[in-house]
């Protein structure tokens, strides 16, 4: 018998993150000393509360069952979180839902929200899932440019009129992945204009929210004037609590679209395990005190990076916020060549930008997710590369 894959996975690229995970592999297994700064895991481990919370309440055998949905007091600890975080209002009740991780959301609300023949504008480069989701769904991508000279924010005057009209969603993410740009709140207030003159849903990623440096502000779409009408934001335990691996995150804002997710989530899964909810609760209204520790941790090693790079020669500008530096490659290289050239004359993995989108080509994404010494280590071996002159 043979077994074929549907038309839609074949519409799925995985072709780059694919082939460098491989070629990585190989060179491990050849013994090469490959420094990972590829996938953005975060290595640092949760707080004590988190574990120990975990270790509790998975004790008791009563909690091995479904747990259906997030539980109230998940809930609250979130619009709690919100509030002393964002100053943002949110009614636990209606207006959170809880996600297995964010990827979860994001995979699906595009399923839940649009029908062929709409448009969901994506950011072009952007995280992979939000391009996928629509795809998945059997809807149209429309890639809104984030350029450097725009401070990579869209500029939404050149969406098409014939696209607006079929419109129905509007993916950003700021501070996003790969591209670590921020956004002012005039930006997200035209956001909310333009989202209510067209009437388009818009979902503000916003999983990066406490990797934010050098005291710039966290500005959540919700505190925006008119957000919850127009717009949700995903947000997640992985990266702010160091919990990725337990797969639980949330949205939070437009009743109405997170009913609509609710319903749609109904059919798919059964809950997260209930110790997990416990720890995100516990990490949520917990005293944040190890949160400012993290963002000065991350802060040293995108400047230890950076310095590293910039004694190179090579010019890379800093990052304002989360796990990644958004690197300009140099003149001469596509960004697959260069990403790959580097892991097998260096052993350091990057990811090529053209990975995020066709606006991605000429850039590639450095995860700051070792030690600030391996990172030293990263730059020193990426200087002899391009020291050398492989492939130029
Ligand atoms: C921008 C962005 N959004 C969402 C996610 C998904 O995170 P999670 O599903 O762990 O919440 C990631 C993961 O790397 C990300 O980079």
């Amino acid at each position: 018998m043979k077994i074929t894959q549907s038309t839609i996975l074949e519409k799925l690229p995985s072709g780059i993150f694919h082939a460098l995970a491989s070629r990585k592999q190989e060179l491990i297994k050849q013994g090469v000393d490959v420094i990972d700064l590829s996938v953005g895991s975060p290595d640092l481990p949760p707080s004590p509360l988190v574990t120990e919370t975990i270790a509790k309440y998975a004790s008791d055998p009563m909690n091995y069952g479904y747990t259906l949905t997030g539980t109230a007091e998940f809930s609250e600890a979130v619009s709690y979180f919100y509030k002393q975080r964002y100053n943002v209002d949110i009614i636990a009740e209606k207006e959170v839902l809880q996600l297995m991780g964010s990827q979860d959301g994001l995979s699906h609300l595009a399923l839940a929200l649009v029908n062929p023949g709409d448009y969901v504008l994506v950011p072009d480069p952007g995280y992979p899932i939000y391009e996928a989701s629509v795809t998945i769904a059997g809807a149209e991508v429309y890639p809104m440019p984030l350029l450097e000279e725009n401070g990579f924010l869209p500029v939404l005057e050149d969406i098409p009129a014939e696209v607006l009209a079929k419109a129905k969603l509007m993916i950003l993410s700021y501070p996003g992945n790969p591209v670590p740009a921020l956004a002012d709140r005039p930006f997200f207030e035209k956001v909310v204009a333009f989202a209510k003159e067209h009437e388009i849903l818009v979902l503000h990623d916003f999983a990066y929210s406490e990797l934010i440096f050098d005291s710039h502000p966290q500005i959540s779409f919700m505190s925006v004037e008119g957000a919850k009408e127009v717009g949700i934001e995903f947000n997640s335990l992985s990266k702010t609590f160091n919990m990725a691996g337990c797969r639980i995150g949330y949205a939070v804002g437009n009743e109405q679209a997170i009913s609509i997710l609710a319903a749609f989530k109904s059919h798919i899964d059964y809950g997260i395990f209930l110790p997990i909810q416990k720890a995100a609760v516990a990490a949520l209204t917990s005293d944040y005190a190890d949160l400012a520790g993290r963002v000065k941790i991350y802060e040293h090693r995108r400047d230890t990076l950076i310095e590293g790079l910039n004694q190179s020669g090579w010019q890379v500008q800093s990052s304002p916020a989360t796990m990644f530096v958004w690197a300009k490659i140099p003149e001469g290289w596509t960004s697959h060549d260069f990403a790959f050239q580097l892991l097998d004359n260096a052993g350091v993995a990057v990811v090529p930008g053209s990975a995020f989108g066709n606006k991605g080509e000429g850039y590639v994404r450095i995860a700051l997710v070792q030690p600030a010494e391996r990172l030293a280590e990263a730059a020193g071996r990426i200087r002899e590369f391009l020291k050398a002159g492989v492939g130029v």
